[in-house]
């Protein structure tokens, strides 16, 4: 059997971020595998080039990020940065402030995100993870937030994340501890959605990012957004932003496309308007 051809990647932060594009499905990839994919400040600014492509992209309808190599999906924060950018609480804000805007571009990113997840999963890594719309891991997945290891004070969002992914309970025991968590733990406990053997944790991801790339863009749109409005503070909620995306659904062409290509039995094509 011939092997199908790469697609071709496209570097960012020295290559330590690489994002390619196949089949209606955008991939980043976290690349540095000999410091276990730990997340830079350059990277974040990487991972914001490229998801900003990806976006901008009219071609991909789903993103997935993974890791490079067999170890970690990111090993969280590059803690060899810290004496420099993170050593006090001044600091600390400043590092805050150059990854603030990366972070809040996949918190509120147009398209479904998939973290394909194998190896370590710790820190600002399960920020990431937590970040997008679905995990989906191998069974020697393994994650961690050893923030009370190290001394940091894991902050607002990503505990925000972890509370309604895990609740309060787990969420403490989690913090406190510093422990490690095997994949089938975290599957149980809800911090990841479906795990896999290594071998077919590529495949079975693919799988799933490419039945969301059939479907309706505008209906995940609105599955989207009222999902994440939803966990928002009540009186935080843009009510009128679901209602906007719920009415530029039911007009769509492609809701028409949709019940006609039922009646007719057939695949509907999906254009996203
Ligand atoms: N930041 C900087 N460097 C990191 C890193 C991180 N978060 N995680 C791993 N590395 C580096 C290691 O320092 C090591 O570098 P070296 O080859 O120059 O010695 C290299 O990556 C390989 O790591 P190693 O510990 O030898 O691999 P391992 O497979 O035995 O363990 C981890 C992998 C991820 C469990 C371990 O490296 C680790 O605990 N990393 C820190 C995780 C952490 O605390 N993250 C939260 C940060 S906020």
């Amino acid at each position: 059997m011939l092997d199908t051809p790469k697609p071709a990647e496209i570097p960012h932060a020295d290559g330590k971020i690489l994002h390619s594009v196949s089949d209606g499905v955008g991939v980043i990839t976290f690349n540095n595998p000999d410091k276990r994919n730990a997340m830079s400040l350059e990277m974040w600014e990487g991972l914001s080039h490229a998801l900003t492509a990806l976006r901008d992209d009219t071609n991909v309808r789903v993103v997935i990020l993974t890791g490079a190599g067999d170890k970690a999906f990111v090993s969280g924060a590059d803690i060899s940065q810290f004496e420099r950018t993170r050593h006090n609480a001044a600091a600390s804000e400043e590092y805050s402030k150059r990854s603030e805007a990366q972070r809040a571009l996949l918190a509120s990113y147009p398209k479904p995100t998939i973290a394909c997840i194998r190896g370590f999963c710790l820190g600002g890594g399960m920020q990431v993870a937590m970040l997008t719309d679905i995990r989906i891991a191998s069974d020697n997945s393994r994650f961690g937030i050893p923030a009370a290891k190290l001394g940091i004070a894991y902050g607002y969002d990503g505990l925000r994340h972890l509370v309604s992914l895990v609740g309060p309970s787990w969420a403490r025991l989690i913090m406190y501890t510093g422990m490690r968590i095997e994949a089938a733990e975290a599957l149980r406990i809800g911090l990841v959605d479906r795990v896999l053997p290594d071998a077919e944790l590529w495949d079975a991801t693919m799988e799933i990012a490419r039945t969301i790339s059939g479907n309706a863009p505008l209906a995940i749109k609105a599955a989207k957004i009222t999902i994440a409005e939803m966990l928002k503070d009540e009186s935080k909620r843009d009510m009128a932003a679901i209602k906007a995306i719920g009415m530029a659904c039911m007009d769509s062409e492609d809701f028409r496309e949709g019940r006609t290509a039922f009646m007719e039995k057939r695949k509907p094509q999906f254009k996203g308007k």
